[in-house]
């Protein structure tokens, strides 16, 4: 079968940033995702002070739509209280998910934001693109 290159899609711009959190989607509109700035140089971090990282909005347990605290910079599972640790590769801290978020690959041309591809499965889905 065919192989699908994931999409090049603009998804913020730095200033977007400014409250520590943006929300956007991709690859497609039904894949929620979180566009971070964390503060500190972070693993896969992109952008000026490479601290720019995106993961996927949907929990990895029963993928319901998580809510992101830029103040302790975890993922919150309204669900069942799944936590992730987004300055840390959106490690599993506690709950019953037991895979981290996926992390969705950007790169940062100028003042904007681009998702270019997915490491890991979204919730839901047999192949991140179809
Ligand atoms: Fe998130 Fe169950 S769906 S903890």
């Amino acid at each position: 079968s065919e192989v699908l290159p994931y999409p090049r899609i603009k998804v913020a711009t730095l200033n977007d940033l400014q409250s520590g959190a943006f929300g956007a989607s991709y690859p497609d509109q039904f894949s929620p995702i979180q566009i971070l700035k964390i503060g500190k140089k972070v693993p896969g971090g992109v952008g000026p002070d490479g601290d720019i990282v995106a993961y996927s909005g949907l929990c990895t347990h029963m993928g319901c739509p998580m809510t992101y605290d830029p103040a302790t910079k975890i993922f919150v599972c309204p669900c069942h209280y799944s936590h992730f640790d987004a300055a840390a590769d959106a490690m599993l801290i506690s709950g019953p998910a037991t895979q981290h978020l996926p992390r969705i690959v950007l790169e940062v041309e100028g003042q904007d934001i681009y998702a270019v591809g997915a490491q890991g499965l979204i919730y839901g889905r047999p192949h991140n693109l179809s």
